[in-house]
């Protein structure tokens, strides 16, 4: 097994998207992805394992019963990527399905390290296949893959847990056309999408009774004064979840509980908040099981079966690049 990790020097970019996002007039933002560092993707691996929050377990137990299915549905030689590895564990599944019929090629494409090797450690006991992973944005990464691919094999992207729900509709229908567009016809794309649910089940499972996706939301002002030597009071700030019903979306928010201002020296700004001001930290897009078909129609692909969890609505949509 081998595991290729590339560091990019990403913390002036960070610098850069704090400095855009949080000097704007109006909403202030900040992107999702660096919710993730260390800290954040462990705290995200607990909010997994909370009764509240089924997405993960859905997308795991839909891979656990149609692993087979799915596999079986792939034609030739495949190698597998994913697009944020997580864990690992949802993967060994598809994995395995795989190996019992040929030497798999598994390249995981992950922004945090930790996960990564969190990850190769998880499947580093199947021994027919061989790891090469990328500590690389996704398009980036993806596009190294594709080069990397050899002659008559397939790809077999994945890209679960609903991740595409981060990106507004708008922004997930380009991602997917931007994925499309690396690919070759015939290569597919395992789509995992959470599904609409009622409010009440939103609310709770994006604001927990313990606080941990409180915790993960506020871990993105911690990680600004780690890495961007900044005095967020962290204690001054609330975690706020809320429906955007135009949308069909969950976004979380921090709330400035008081007047005050933050100095991000590596960002080189002073924030001042208002009073009950918020920074909009992340959206949680939810689909309907036809959006999906429509998705990939519109994106260049062909939905070519669909499985939804009958706990939690949340479906597994294998796509089919035309
Ligand atoms: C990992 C992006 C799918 O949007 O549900 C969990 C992240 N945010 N709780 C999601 C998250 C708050 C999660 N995704």
């Amino acid at each position: 097994m081998l595991v290729h990790a590339i560091t990019p020097n990403t913390s002036y970019e960070f610098a850069t998207d704090v400095r855009a996002g949080l000097a704007r007039a109006g909403q202030k933002e900040l992107p999702s992805k660096y919710l993730y560092d260390d800290v954040g993707s462990a705290l995200f691996e607990v909010i997994s394992h909370l009764p509240e929050y089924g997405l993960t377990r859905a997308d795991e137990r839909l891979l656990q019963r149609h692993s087979r299915d799915i596999v079986d549905r792939l034609a030739g030689p495949v190698a597998v990527a994913e697009l944020g590895s997580g864990s690992g564990k949802k993967t060994r599944q598809i994995l395995e399905a795989l190996c019992s019929r040929q030497l798999t090629r598994y390249y995981p494409i992950e922004i945090s390290r930790a996960a990564l090797l969190m990850c190769e450690r998880e499947l580093s006991d199947i021994d027919c296949i061989s790891i090469l992973g990328f500590e690389r944005e996704y398009l980036d990464g993806l596009l190294e893959v594709a080069a990397h691919r050899s002659k008559g094999q397939h790809l077999l992207v994945l890209f679960l847990g609903s991740t595409i729900g981060n990106f507004d509709r708008p922004a997930g229908i380009q991602f997917l056309a931007e994925v499309r567009r690396i690919l070759q016809p015939g290569d597919s794309l395992l789509l995992g999408t959470d599904l609409m649910k009622s409010n009440s089940q939103l609310l709770a499972a994006y604001d927990d009774e313990l606080g941990v996706t409180a915790a993960f939301n506020l871990n993105l002002l911690a990680r600004i004064n780690r890495d961007l030597d900044a005095d967020f009071n962290i204690a001054e700030f609330e975690h706020v979840a809320k429906i955007n019903h135009q949308n069909r979306s969950v976004e979380m928010h921090l709330r400035s509980m008081c007047r005050q201002t933050a100095n991000i020296r590596a960002a080189e700004i002073s924030v001042e908040f208002l009073e009950g001001e918020t920074i909009w930290t992340e959206s949680s897009h939810k689909y309907s099981p036809e959006e999906v078909f429509d998705m990939a129609r519109a994106t260049g692909f062909r939905c070519v079966a669909q499985w939804v969890d009958e706990q939690w609505p949340f479906a597994e949509n294998l796509l089919v690049a035309e």
